[in-house]
């Protein structure tokens, strides 16, 4: 779980360089692929992760609070971040708030949670635990939530109808990038930015 932690927050970094030296479509590229690293590895975090700590720990509580307040706020300004052009100057400004926030969150999580983790759980729990947060950070929602609770048991039961929303726009908007994929009939932009889905492509849309 550790190793897999790491390169998460390691291709974290990376996508973070891409945005922040990015233009245009490269920089909104770059962003949709930190969304889909971003939200379901916290996602994962708080479901799994984050009240074992709390169960095992008798600080758990105070520690996991600070980032899952962490994961809030940046939920929050990825929302807003979207109402504006990737080129605008609040767009970067806005980024620029997100960076400094996962970067935190990535230094609390190396050096302060996971390791106090390591130490108070045996190595095949720590490793079944590793497993459960994968598992949900293969299925988890992939985009901003900020009105949904970051705690067990209301997140799990909103990423029941949210993951796969989510996952279905993620597939519309690939779609739109390789219009192979779907006719040019439908192509049309199919959902808001900030997650209705306005309508179905005829082809989608049809049932079977
Ligand atoms: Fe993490
Ligand atoms: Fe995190």
């Amino acid at each position: 779980m550790l190793v897999r932690q790491r390169r998460d927050h390691q291709h974290l970094e990376t996508l973070l360089r891409r945005v922040a030296a990015g233009t245009g479509t490269d920089r909104q590229d770059a962003l949709t692929a930190l969304c889909r690293l971003v939200f379901p590895h916290a996602f994962a975090e708080e479901a799994v992760l984050w009240p074992l700590l709390r169960r095992v720990l008798s600080d758990g509580d105070e520690m996991t609070l600070r980032v899952e307040q962490e994961h809030q706020r940046i939920n929050e300004l990825f929302t807003e971040l979207e109402t504006f052009d990737p080129n605008d100057v609040e767009h970067h400004r806005l980024f620029e708030q997100i960076a400094v926030l996962l970067r935190e969150d990535v230094r609390d999580e190396e050096d302060v949670l996971l390791p106090r983790l390591q130490e108070a759980v045996s190595p095949e729990l720590l490793r079944r635990a590793g497993w459960a947060w994968w598992t949900v950070r293969v299925t988890a929602p992939t985009r901003a939530h900020p009105v949904v609770a970051r705690r067990p048991p209301g997140n799990a039961l909103a990423a029941l109808p949210l993951s796969p929303i989510d996952r279905f726009r993620d597939r519309l908007d690939r779609a739109k990038q390789e219009p192979a994929v779907l006719s040019a009939s439908t192509t049309a932009a199919v959902c808001d930015s900030r997650g209705g889905v306005k309508a179905l492509p005829a082809a989608l849309g049809q049932r079977g």
